[in-house]
């Protein structure tokens, strides 16, 4: 598979979402009951103003079309992010979008916790074991994320797993009705195999 090629359609859809285990995080497929502990946690002005389309207010009625939305697409896949012992604590996923420049589409990355949680290594916990899932399972062989050049937690986050800067480039933040700078980051297959072999043999000396 190229950069360019599409993604086989069945291999984003919500059948096919599997329970990624890490230390001390499950990530799973959304279901309608998680509607309320999403618009709980989404509800806050620090994570909209970071994400793409999280609205801001942040209603029961958004985390539902969220929940009716999610996985229904083949140009995305959608998880939440719990605590082992079941506490919902975000979300995070990956989408197809524009790349930069001719790039075409590529598949981005993104993830948002409730800020109770912030702090404590759970974001950088639960995208690496979603980028291993889109290497891994989905055989992708890039990924793209941003960040709000106002976000170093988010840059860091991407750097911590691997992410490169590319460039920098806009966003349109619908919580701000506008268009924000970004700077742009990319994880090519061989730089993360590159780093899960370093890890491994690390682990072993
Ligand atoms: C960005 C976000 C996901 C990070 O979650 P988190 O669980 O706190 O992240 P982690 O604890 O795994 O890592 C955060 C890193 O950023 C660093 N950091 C946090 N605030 C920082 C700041 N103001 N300046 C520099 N570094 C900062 C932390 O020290 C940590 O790095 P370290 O491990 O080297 O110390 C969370 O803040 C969030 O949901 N924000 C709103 C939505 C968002 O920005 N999403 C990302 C874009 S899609």
């Amino acid at each position: 598979m190229t950069l360019l090629d599409p993604i086989a359609a069945e291999s984003l859809r919500e059948a096919s979402i599997p329970v990624l285990e890490t230390e001390r995080l499950v990530l799973r497929a959304p279901r309608p009951e998680d509607a309320e502990n999403i618009a709980m946690l989404a509800n806050e002005r620090r994570i909209a103003e970071n994400t793409a389309r999280i609205p801001h207010p942040y209603t029961l009625a958004d985390a539902e079309a969220f929940l009716a939305a999610a996985n229904r697409s083949d140009r995305e896949t959608t998880f939440v992010i719990a605590l082992t012992e079941g506490t919902l604590i975000g979300a995070c996923g990956l989408e197809l979008r524009d790349g930069p420049g001719t790039a075409g589409l590529m598949p981005e990355l993104g993830c948002w916790l409730g800020v109770p949680y912030w702090g404590r290594g759970f974001a950088t916990e639960a995208v690496r074991a979603l980028i291993d899932h889109a290497f891994t399972d989905l055989e992708l062989e890039a990924l793209q994320a941003g960040a709000r050049v106002t976000n170093p937690a988010s840059r860091r986050v991407l750097e911590k797993c691997g992410f490169q800067w590319t460039g920098v480039g806009l966003y349109r933040i619908r919580a701000l009705k506008s268009s924000a700078p970004i700077d742009r980051f990319r994880l090519e297959r061989s730089i993360w195999a590159s780093l899960k072999s370093w890890g491994r043999s690390r682990r072993v000396a």
